[in-house]
């Protein structure tokens, strides 16, 4: 069976202090998980130490990145590696993000070896996917995303792939308040888990958590959290927020 996950992403934002109370506001409020479901927290860099050690002892709740670099170690100014994530108690690490793609133009082929990194050092990789606005209009979606996909994941093997997440993100969703309506978030979903069955096989594509990402509030996550292939979703504006992220988390439960 596979989990379901919701996955704050914080971007660039919050200080120290900001952060600490945001953790413990999502600690009190936090509903018990089972095996089955999961919460994870990828606040900025500077944070993970420090929201490590709010989260040390806490069950189904676990500490993520939102990126890493793709070469091991060495002389990478500003960078910082799996290894060092690892280190400090993250257990997943957020790939490929549309902001990353974009303003830091990171494409498949660095993207698949940063893969490599996080799946090196015993992270569980977010692999993020989804297309802009102008492909979605040319209704070339699926040809897009699969690309994607192939070219950032399909050089590893089906052991490797149990510790890819894949969140669908449409860059026209993101932080704009317009959300894909739940048939578009299942059509893509189903799609991607076609695209990995095709490869992998059913089992794999099966057991396989595709979460979606992109203007999901509290509002709106029980009825794309409802959708057969969407597993939860991957936050950013209401993950900044106790109260709209337990919401969220509260769809993922019942859902
Ligand atoms: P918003 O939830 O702010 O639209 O951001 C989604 C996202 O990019 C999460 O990674």
């Amino acid at each position: 069976m596979r989990k379901k996950i919701v996955a704050a992403n914080w971007k660039m934002n919050l200080n120290l202090e900001e952060g600490k109370k945001l953790v413990d506001g999502i600690i009190a409020g936090m509903p018990t998980l089972n095996e089955q479901k999961e919460v994870v927290i990828a606040p900025p860099f500077v944070h993970l130490a420090q929201t490590a050690g709010q989260l040390q002892g806490k069950a189904h709740i676990y500490l993520g990145a939102q990126n890493c670099y793709s070469e091991t170690a060495g002389a990478y100014t500003g960078e910082i590696s799996a290894s060092m994530l690892k280190s400090v108690g993250t257990a997943y690490v957020i790939i490929g993000h549309s902001e990353r793609r974009e303003y830091f133009k990171e494409d498949n082929a660095m993207l698949a070896k940063k893969t490599d990194q996080g799946l090196a050092n015993g992270l569980k990789v977010i692999f993020c996917c989804g297309e802009p606005l102008e492909v979605r209009d040319a209704d070339t979606q699926n040809a897009y995303v699969e690309k994607q996909i192939k070219e950032g994941l399909f050089h590893l093997d089906a052991a490797q792939l149990k510790n890819i997440v894949i969140a669908y993100e449409p860059i026209w969703a993101i932080g704009t308040g317009r959300t894909a309506s739940a048939q578009q978030a299942q059509d893509m979903h189903a799609h991607i888990r076609a695209v990995i069955a095709a490869q992998y096989g059913k089992d794999t594509a099966d057991n396989m958590s595709i979460l979606y990402g992109g203007s999901c509030k509290p509002s709106n996550a029980a009825e794309l959290f409802a959708c057969a292939d969407v597993d939860g979703g991957l936050i950013g504006g209401a993950s900044l927020k106790a109260d709209e992220f337990l919401g969220i988390i509260d769809a993922m439960i019942k859902a």
